[in-house]
């Protein structure tokens, strides 16, 4: 069991973000990134298509005999929220829960923002999970669907990246937060840019360093850690392989070797 991967899934190339913290924090797991780059985006898509296409993941990452799933999107963090208890053949880790305790825990006035897609905001997903650790948060939350697209084109800095996202937080920075939940996979791949709009007084969250060691407690409980030196890792997409293993090669250092196409059967029931 210690030895079979950890699968990670999201839309396009944001998921990266949360594999890179895991990396980070446990070299020795063996890694399998998948995503639905021909689905992309799923901000703006209706929850019940994104949690189909969850699911045919999930079958997937079974057969990859996967021993965890981080579903390492925020979007389908909130359209299989359910089914994360417990409801799914193999055991899954989302990153809103985890996310939202940083930020309730980091933030001093309480005046915390959240940034993320359409789908996210409007499922008011964030609010409730920071109110449920800290009852006197003040939560706006904006969608930014902007920088999704350009992050998932790698495109991260620059003057007009830094224009869009200086769009992007003036809402915020009115409202005078002091925290700020990346409520999306794809923004922390932009941190810099975000962080100097920000400004110091702003504390940045990203939910992939909380759920890293989320997934780090959940393998000690199950006895399940790998303590392998180095571990394997692997990249699918039901995209073009060759486009993604290119923008991947910019956003994940060392690049990500070659990534392989996958085709699943979205329209089984
Ligand atoms: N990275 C994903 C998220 O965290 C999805 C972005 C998208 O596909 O719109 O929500």
């Amino acid at each position: 069991m210690p030895g079979r991967p950890i699968g990670f899934f999201d839309s396009g190339e944001g998921g990266l973000t949360v594999m890179r913290e895991v990396a980070r924090l446990l070299p020795g797991e063996n890694l399998i990134y998948a995503c639905d780059t021909c689905h992309f985006p799923y901000g703006p898509r209706p929850l019940p298509d994104v949690r189909r296409f969850f699911l045919r993941f999930i079958n997937f990452f079974r057969e990859q005999e996967c021993k965890l799933v981080v579903v390492a999107c925020n979007t389908a963090t909130v359209a299989a929220l359910d089914l994360l208890d417990g409801g799914l053949p193999v055991p899954a880790v989302g990153v809103v829960r985890p996310g939202a305790r940083a930020a309730a825990a980091a933030s001093r006035s309480g005046r915390i923002g959240v940034a993320a897609t359409q789908g996210t905001v409007a499922s008011g997903i964030y609010p409730r999970f920071i109110r449920e650790c800290r009852p006197d948060a003040v939560v706006s939350q904006e969608p930014c669907p902007i920088l999704v697209i350009r992050a998932e084109a790698g495109v991260i800095s620059g003057p007009a990246v830094r224009a869009e996202v200086a769009r992007c937080l003036a809402p915020f920075l009115e409202q005078d937060v002091d925290t700020l939940v990346l409520g999306c996979t794809h923004f922390p791949h932009m941190r810099a840019v975000i962080a100097d709009v920000a400004g110091p007084g702003v504390t940045l969250v990203d939910p992939g360093v909380a759920t890293a060691m989320a997934v780090a407690e959940r393998l000690q409980a199950g006895g399940i850690a790998n303590p392998a030196a180095a571990g394997s890792r692997g990249f699918y997409t039901t995209g073009d392989p060759a486009h993604f293993t290119e923008v991947a090669g910019r956003l994940w250092p060392g690049g990500v070797g070659k990534a392989q196409q996958i085709q699943l059967d979205f329209d089984q029931e």
